[in-house]
């Protein structure tokens, strides 16, 4: 399977960008998890841009999509709901083809955030048919930086947890 990571969060030292990271540490052999943390580059979506030709960071994303056979989502809570760069990175999608009955699986980088997440799985399971809200990895990450939590990965029991998370990911997409 080749499964794309998307994080939330535009912060360069994001904990769940880290977290995404971390997935992509314990993908099995003979699978991919790139992971996207670019959502900062989508301009504003407007139905007036949806026409030919796409903006070219659109493209890409949405490309990146199209090629991926599961969607793995992390992201922070702001203000008690999705980030806006997020929900615009899922706004560009929903009048498309590429997300319809696209697996789709959340990560969340906090012991926070419940709003956010509840929010999040309202509107992916809106906009696929795909998403699968019972495969669900927590790690209560908050506030470590990259490095900690690219340790964090290496201990057994975390590492554990990440590898049986995305198998089932990966079993999951398979049906
Ligand atoms: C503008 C802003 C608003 C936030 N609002 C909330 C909130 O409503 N609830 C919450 O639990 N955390 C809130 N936080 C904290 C972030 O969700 C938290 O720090 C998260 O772990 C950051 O994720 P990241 O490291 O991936 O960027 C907020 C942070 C910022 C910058």
């Amino acid at each position: 399977m080749n499964l794309l990571a998307i994080s939330g969060s535009a912060r360069s030292v994001s904990t769940n960008t880290a977290l995404l990271r971390g997935l992509a540490s314990v993908t099995p052999p003979g699978h991919t998890l790139s992971v996207f943390d670019d959502i900062a580059n989508l301009p504003v979506f407007s139905p007036d841009l949806e026409t030919a030709p796409l903006p070219q960071p659109v493209k890409r994303f949405v490309n990146l999509i199209a090629n991926s056979d599961g969607l793995i989502i992390a992201s922070p809570e702001y203000i008690r709901a999705i980030p806006g760069g997020l929900k615009n990175a899922i706004d560009w999608l929903v009048s498309r083809d590429e997300i319809i009955g696209k697996p789709i699986a959340l990560a969340h980088a906090s012991h926070r955030g419940d709003d956010m997440l509840a929010q999040l799985r309202l509107v992916l399971s809106t906009v696929s048919t795909g998403f699968n809200a019972d495969i669900f990895l927590r790690c209560d990450l908050m506030k470590k930086s990259p490095q900690e939590i690219s340790r964090h990965f290496e201990k057994a029991e975390a590492r554990q947890l990440a590898k049986t998370f995305v198998k089932d990911f990966i079993e999951f997409c398979g049906q």
